[in-house]
């Protein structure tokens, strides 16, 4: 059988949050609180954080932050910069503080590349061919899930205005991680939750975890991968208020297309 395997059969879980934006007015310390007890509840493998950590790049932003994410009990976290990290020469704190911008995780039967589609001192984000060789070795040793993590948009996201968040290169990028056989896109940027399927890619975009620079009727979420031997489950989950399966989708045996669809709820919940 083509696709996901993962060895001896042990279940995934991945925490997925964005957004946080320390810093902001709109910051609510309480919401990442009961995110991280949440997430520490769930003792997920890996936590995966998309980006916008602050509001405008400041040290003493990022250190805050950092306070919050090392309560996190979890030894595997892929971290990226969004674009409001980048602000005000970000990018070096990011660095101190949380490592490398463009980082991998390899753990036994997922390959998880987190890129940094931030530009200093601008809102739209882009990867840039000359990262795509990078990307796609990775991949390419990898036989189990693969994952990438970014800020920005590959798609368009209904309910976030005007087009202009999904990063300068997407259609050259969506074409690599295509020929990659990359399973699942985790970004955040425009606080609106979301689920795209192309090809036998899913495209998670997470709302805020922890602000109320809300959109619409967008409530603060994050979303918990769990990925089985043959499953992929995403759930939406709202500090404080309970969750949703948003994907439920079951490897198609016959190899006709990757996935078949089990359940796939679109919207902003
Ligand atoms: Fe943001
Ligand atoms: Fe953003």
């Amino acid at each position: 059988m083509e696709g996901i395997e993962v060895p001896d059969k042990q279940p995934v879980t991945i925490a997925h949050i964005s957004d946080l934006h320390a810093g902001s007015q709109h910051f609510i310390p309480n919401l990442l609180s009961q995110t991280v007890d949440e997430i520490n509840k769930l003792r997920p493998q890996v936590v995966i954080v998309t980006g916008d950590l602050t509001d405008a790049g400041f040290r003493q932003e990022y250190k805050t932050a950092k306070t919050f994410l090392g309560l996190i009990d979890c030894d595997d976290m892929v971290i990226v910069p969004g674009n409001h990290d980048s602000r005000n020469v970000g990018h070096i704190h990011f660095e101190e503080l949380f490592g490398l911008r463009n980082n991998v995780l390899k753990l036994p039967g997922i390959t998880i590349v987190g890129l940094d589609s931030s530009e200093p001192d601008l809102d739209a984000g882009r990867i840039g061919r000359e990262r795509y060789k990078w990307l796609e070795e990775h991949f390419a040793a990898s036989d189990g899930i693969k994952v990438l993590a970014l800020h920005h948009h590959l798609l368009p996201v209904p309910g976030t205005g005007r087009e202009r968040n999904v990063v300068y290169d997407a259609g050259d990028l969506l074409e690599v991680l295509i020929r990659c056989n990359v399973d699942l896109v985790l970004n955040g940027h425009k606080h609106v939750p979301y689920v795209w399927r192309l090809e036998d890619i899913v495209f998670c975009t997470a709302g805020t975890a922890s602000s109320l620079r809300l959109r619409g009727k967008t409530k603060p979420c994050y979303n918990v991968v769990n990925i089985e031997q043959d499953k992929i489950k995403v759930y939406r989950k709202y500090p404080f208020g309970g969750q949703e399966l948003i994907v439920d989708l079951a490897l198609n045996e016959k190899n006709v297309c990757k996935w078949d669809r089990v359940t796939t709820q679109l919207g902003s919940g």
